[in-house]
């Protein structure tokens, strides 16, 4: 430590001396104004740098901030960033997987194409290594979000079901980028317990490989507003979702780190 310090020094001087034997003559000091190299701490918490096209476009309307560009593969939606109550992603299919509710094409089986690819590879590379997983709750509409708050409400309050349950608009469910995953090891459940599972330790692992996130992370709660939700996992592709990965981050975390390319 000390002998970096000092090494750091007496780079400064020699840097200092060299400039001043540099400096020509008959001209005036100019000040200094690039900003200083980044220690390699710096670097690593410098934050990505993604097109400006990633981030949330946001309207006010009746108070809430709603999305201008939902079709954005990162689009950020949570209980401050709303999508349009129209919005229906334009290229939702079915992907090929195995569904807890079996081969009935109804709409929670649904995501948008590029997710829908990334979630056959996921299962895939799940089942390589001897994990079965099953979708159970793709894309939803605002509308299916309405009724899946009211009856959450109703067998508990509005309060209560509001930590677990998006209020219409505010699902990621309705941009068709989320799938929320179970095993028949858990019941096909969506629960706490799936963390414990073998197949829930593999998404948490492996998720990022093809392009997911754990949306709702334990100990998050503050950040994300949603309790742990070991089997809610969203499509941000590979190079977020590593990024998101491997620092730890939530995915507001990672907007907050993020710049917009010039
Ligand atoms: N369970 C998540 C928060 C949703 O309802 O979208
Ligand atoms: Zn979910």
């Amino acid at each position: 430590m000390k002998k970096t310090a000092l090494t750091l020094a007496a780079a400064i001087l020699l840097a200092g001396c060299a400039a001043a034997e540099e400096k020509p003559e008959n001209k005036t000091e100019q000040t200094e104004t690039t900003a200083p190299a980044k220690t390699p701490a710096e670097e690593k918490t410098a934050g990505p740098v993604i097109s400006a096209s990633y981030f949330n476009q946001l309207k006010e309307v009746d108070g809430v901030q709603v999305i201008q560009n939902p079709e954005n593969p990162l689009v950020l939606v949570n209980k401050e960033f709303a999508l349009p109550s129209d919005y229906t992603p334009p290229d939702l299919v079915r992907p090929k997987v195995k569904y807890s509710f079996g081969d009935q094409d109804i709409e929670k089986s649904y995501m948008r194409k590029e997710a829908a690819a990334a979630l056959e590879k996921m299962f895939q590379g799940a089942e390589g290594d001897g994990q079965y997983l099953f979708a159970v709750s793709g894309y939803r509409s605002y509308s299916r979000q309405q009724e899946i708050l009211a009856a959450g409400a109703a067998a508990s309050s509005e309060e209560e079901a509001l930590k677990s349950i998006a209020p219409p608009g505010m699902s990621e469910h309705q941009s068709g980028l989320a799938m929320d995953i179970s095993s028949e090891s858990n019941g096909f459940e969506l629960n706490q317990a799936f963390e414990a599972t073998e197949e829930g330790k593999w998404l948490k692992e492996h998720a990022h490989e093809y392009g997911f996130i754990l949306r709702y992370p334990k100990g998050k709660e503050d950040i994300t507003r949603y309790i742990y939700e070991p089997w809610h996992f969203r499509y941000v592709g590979q190079e977020a979702a590593a990024v998101i990965y491997e620092n730890d981050w939530t995915f507001e975390d990672y907007f907050e780190q993020a710049k917009p390319a010039e």
